[in-house]
């Protein structure tokens, strides 16, 4: 695999970062992780836009800009031959060589802008979207700034193992009895015809896949409600998914042990992920 480090494409055994950068000291970066389909990048525009908020609120360098950004996006996608699959980015602050808690000088110390692929043949036709996910709840502890993309994601790698553990798939994360996300997605409940999905704020990620799925969902005349719901009302929901750039839409059938509806994917899921692959191919 060719991957691409501070301004190289190099063979990924070739590929180095300084142990002191802070992103491995200190998880101190962000990131971002755009679908491939058919070759093509899927909402490039929404990810780069995410990645400048993220970079912002951190106080961080951009490390490109934004067309640059896009022609590596595709030279990888070129040299690694992608089809489907991802391209994922990260930036970290970097270092100045040592270990500190103090941010170094910003002007001095250059970020490290790291991307590579992964190809992941037949992304589109999934057949987990066929049959769903089982999820299990835990307790979101993670820190009050979701809306930022970090890279800080020991607690979702560990509700991922839980719910592996338990024979499940995902996690959803609760706070106060309110779901806020999954692990690594936005999640929805499905209420007779109403999509019910969390409100945008910090306590979420915006997420881009989110974002054109609610607009493919009023365009198709269907009733959005963007409010937060209760762990408990999603398990008498009639339907519930999830969606990422990775798993695009993907239906919920179990929380906790709880079947949902007959307990295989509802109609508005199976119909959204449809638009939603229509659209971007
Ligand atoms: N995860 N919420 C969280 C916590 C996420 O990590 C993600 C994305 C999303 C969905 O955002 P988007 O639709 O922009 O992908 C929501 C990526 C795919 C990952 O970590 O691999």
């Amino acid at each position: 695999r060719t991957v691409y480090v501070n301004g190289e494409y190099l063979p990924e055994t070739e590929a180095t970062v300084s142990i002191f950068d802070r992103g491995f000291l200190m998880a101190d970066g962000v990131y971002e992780v755009t679908s491939v389909l058919g070759g093509k990048l899927i909402d490039f525009g929404g990810h780069l836009a995410r990645l400048e908020r993220s970079l912002n609120e951190l106080d961080m360098k951009k490390p490109a800009a934004f067309d640059d950004l896009l022609d590596i996006h595709r030279e990888l996608v070129r040299a690694n031959d992608i089809t489907d699959g991802l391209v994922y980015l990260q930036v970290t602050r970097g270092s100045d060589g040592d270990r500190d808690f103090v941010f170094p000088n910003a002007e001095t110390t250059e970020p490290t802008l790291v991307l590579f692929t992964q190809s992941k043949p037949g992304l589109a036709q999934n057949p987990v979207a066929l049959k769903g996910i089982k999820v299990i709840s835990i307790e979101d502890i993670r820190w009050g700034r979701r809306d930022i993309k970090t890279v800080q994601l020991l607690y979702p790698s560990m509700g991922k193992m839980m719910a592996k553990k338990a024979g499940c798939d995902d996690a959803w994360m609760v706070e106060d009895g309110y779901v806020t996300e999954g692990t690594s997605n936005n999640a929805y409940i499905v209420k007779g015809n109403r999509i019910i999905t969390r409100q945008l704020s910090n306590d979420i990620l915006h997420g881009i896949t989110r974002a054109a799925v609610l607009r493919f969902a009023r365009e198709a005349q269907m009733e959005v409600e963007e409010r937060a719901f209760t762990i408990d009302e999603a398990k008498a929901a009639d339907e519930a998914f999830v969606t990422s750039a990775s798993a695009f839409v993907m239906p919920v059938v179990e929380i906790d042990g709880v079947a949902l509806g007959d307990g295989t994917p509802g109609r508005v899921a199976a119909r959204l992920r449809e638009i939603y692959l229509e659209e971007s191919l």
